[in-house]
């Protein structure tokens, strides 16, 4: 039988250095993919000339693009919608919707702009102000982004939540951020209605009833349905200005609970730009875009970034599946592509056949974010789909894409590309002080200021402020750049688990665990997996009177599950007499890492006796 350890030891040094070590023939397939290829349809990319770009290009030249508001000010949902329904664009699709089981609905941006006129009049009948944290929780239907487009209108922040959160996930943000209103269904209400009680800023849960099955409201529940038919259809715009904040999406760090990540409506300076220079909309695309918008990208780039460029795009409500998401590309004719690591390389794992069995023909360009996207990943595609991914790198609090590569450069395989057009990015010292030279591995820290830059963790300043040195945004990634300016992922620089893209953070998972009665202590770490990246370990120290067994880990297994989501319980469990802790009684995740992957474990002067 092979070690383990050593086999996640190599594993974890294959993801952190496999990007700079491209076997040969990995290269040697990627010769073959042409330089600057315009696409099959022979589009002129929006972005042709790079080092032109950087230098004629900043932001300003991008917001010159943006509509404003007719009396003055910013609304991202104006842009969104409201200018395209208005103009030209009345009549053109704007979404096409493909549910789990196949139904098929089209919305015009007329359609969006008078059904997102009528919620937002609704919601300020039901007191929404300027400011107000509205959520919702629900699939990905067409009135979820009705909903989060009438948010916006109404000056509300919009907060999406997974639709599969557990109760504990769905409260602390709930709580944290005191939501006034929540958008949900009859799917989720019995997990709403069971954390009801700790919410008491939470006036009114409007429930979408889609299939109309006849339901009994409960407590601070309205119907969806009944407010859209009594709602006025006139416009219903709040005047609200570029600094004002529009949209919060919680991201998880090392210690305490997910914080809440406060965009404001200037970001769609930054969502529009991006979506037109790096996922190179054009108004003839048909664009696919596979996040939720739980998940930032879900929302930066499957709302706001391809509608403010007026361009159509599909929604699936369903989840991965090979087959389902090539026939989706073949049924609608997607043009562009956007998704991320892990559901590529389950693509590449269902084989070439499968995807041979579809028309894909349709595609012009195609993109991955979240997580490294290994070299093969992009040889696979070029291979399979006649295109080759083109990676690129942000995160929550950057709003939009940072580090890209672009439709008219090379793609160095493995590599995240080069910083957008008005971004800079550096690598930074230890200490965050010096920029280090080309080659030097670092901190990647990106010069404040950019348009969708978060303007702080929700009633968090002082951590917010701890993210930013001499005018550096640290992203909390270490990174190198090389000679031609392309940079490249090393890691994580705190202990915040990637799993499938998604980002789970250590303590959020200990909370939950302890909560068993079964467990005395527990320290979670990611460990290398070859499909998600990292899926998450817990090591735990029983309670008295317990006995370590298969049932009891399975069983802990499930309580993490439900109380949190599908995307944090641990895969794996092992149970220790007791964990490695400092003097002061805080876990050494570091170390346990250390241990599990056979690494040197560093200092351990602070380890308690
Ligand atoms: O560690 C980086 C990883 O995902 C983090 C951001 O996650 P989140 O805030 O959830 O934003 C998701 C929207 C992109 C980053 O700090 N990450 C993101 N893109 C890449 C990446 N790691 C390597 N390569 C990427 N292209």
């Amino acid at each position: 039988m092979q070690d383990n350890k050593a086999l996640r030891r190599r594993s974890a040094q294959g993801l952190e250095h496999s990007k700079d070590r491209v076997p040969n023939e990995v290269k040697m397939q990627y010769e073959t993919i042409r330089k600057g290829d315009p696409g099959r349809w022979g589009l002129r990319p929006n972005l042709a000339d790079y080092a032109r770009a950087r230098q004629e290009l900043g932001w300003e030249a991008f917001a010159a693009e943006i509509s404003g508001l007719p009396g003055g000010g910013l609304n991202i949902a104006y842009e969104a919608i409201d200018r395209h329904a208005l103009g030209q664009n009345k009549d053109k699709a704007a979404l096409y919707w493909e549910g789990a089981a196949g139904e098929s609905e089209r919305y015009s941006f007329a359609d969006l702009f008078n059904l997102t006129n009528r919620l937002a009049n609704a919601l300020r009948g039901l007191g929404v102000k300027k400011g107000d944290r509205v959520f919702t929780y629900m699939d990905r239907t067409p009135e979820l982004y009705i909903a989060l487009l009438a948010i916006a209108k109404a000056g509300g922040v919009l907060g999406p939540l997974f639709s599969a959160f557990g109760p504990d996930a769905v409260r602390d943000r709930l709580a944290d951020s005191g939501a006034k209103v929540l958008i949900t269904t009859p799917k989720q209400i019995k997990i709403v209605r069971q954390v009801l009680a700790g919410l008491p800023e939470l006036t009114t849960i409007i429930v979408v009833n889609r299939k109309g099955a006849a339901r009994e409201l409960g407590p601070r529940e309205v119907s969806y349905e009944e407010l859209m038919a009594e709602a006025a259809q006139a416009p219903a715009l709040e005047p609200t200005g570029p600094e004002d904040f529009a949209i919060v999406h919680y991201t998880s760090g090392t210690t305490g609970k997910p914080k809440g990540v406060m965009h404001v409506h200037q970001a769609i300076v930054g969502h529009y730009a991006t979506a037109k220079l790096v996922l190179d909309l054009h108004p003839e695309d048909i664009y696919w875009c596979t996040a939720d918008p739980g998940w930032v990208t879900g929302t930066s780039y499957g709302i706001f970034g391809p509608w403010s460029n007026g361009v159509s795009q599909v929604v699936f409500e369903g989840g991965f599946g090979a087959g389902r998401w090539y026939q989706v590309i073949e049924k609608y004719k997607v043009t562009v592509w956007y998704s991320a690591p892990t559901a590529i390389r389950l693509l590449m794992k269902a084989g070439d056949q499968a995807a041979k069995k579809y028309d894909l023909s349709s595609l012009r360009y195609i993109c991955s974010v979240g997580e490294p996207l290994n070299p093969e990943a992009v040889v696979w595609s070029q291979k399979a789909l006649g295109l080759p991914f083109h990676d690129n790198w942000w995160q929550t609090e950057t709003g939009c894409i940072q580090i890209a590569n672009y439709p008219a450069q090379d793609i160095k395989p493995g590599s995240m590309g080069r910083p957008f057009p008005g971004v800079t990015a550096t690598i930074l010292d230890e200490a965050c002080e010096k920029e280090l030279a080309p080659g030097q591995e670092g901190h990647l820290a990106l010069k404040a200021g950019w348009p969708s830059m978060f303007r702080t963790y929700w009633n968090r300043q002082d951590y917010y402020e701890s993210r930013f040195t001499n005018g550096w945004y640290i992203t909390g990634d270490r990174a190198r750049m090389d000679q031609d300016g392309y940079f490249w992922f090393v890691g994580r620089a705190d202990d915040v688990i990637n799993t499938a893209g998604h980002l789970v953070g250590p303590f959020e998972v200990e909370s939950a665990l302890i909560e068993h009665p079964a467990v005395a202590e527990a320290g979670v770490i990611g460990i290398p997996d070859p499909i998600a990246m990292e899926v998450i370990k817990a090591f735990i120290s029983l309670k008295d009177g317990y006995q370590p067994s298969e049932e009891l880990k399975k069983e802990i297994k499930q309580f993490v599950r439900k109380k949190l989501h599908a995307l944090a319980f641990p895969r794996e469990i092992e149970f220790l007499p007791s964990l490695p802790k400092t003097r002061s009684g805080k876990i050494m995740r570091r170390l346990l890492k250390a241990r599990e992957l056979g690494l040197p474990e560093g200092d351990t002067s602070t380890l308690e006796e």
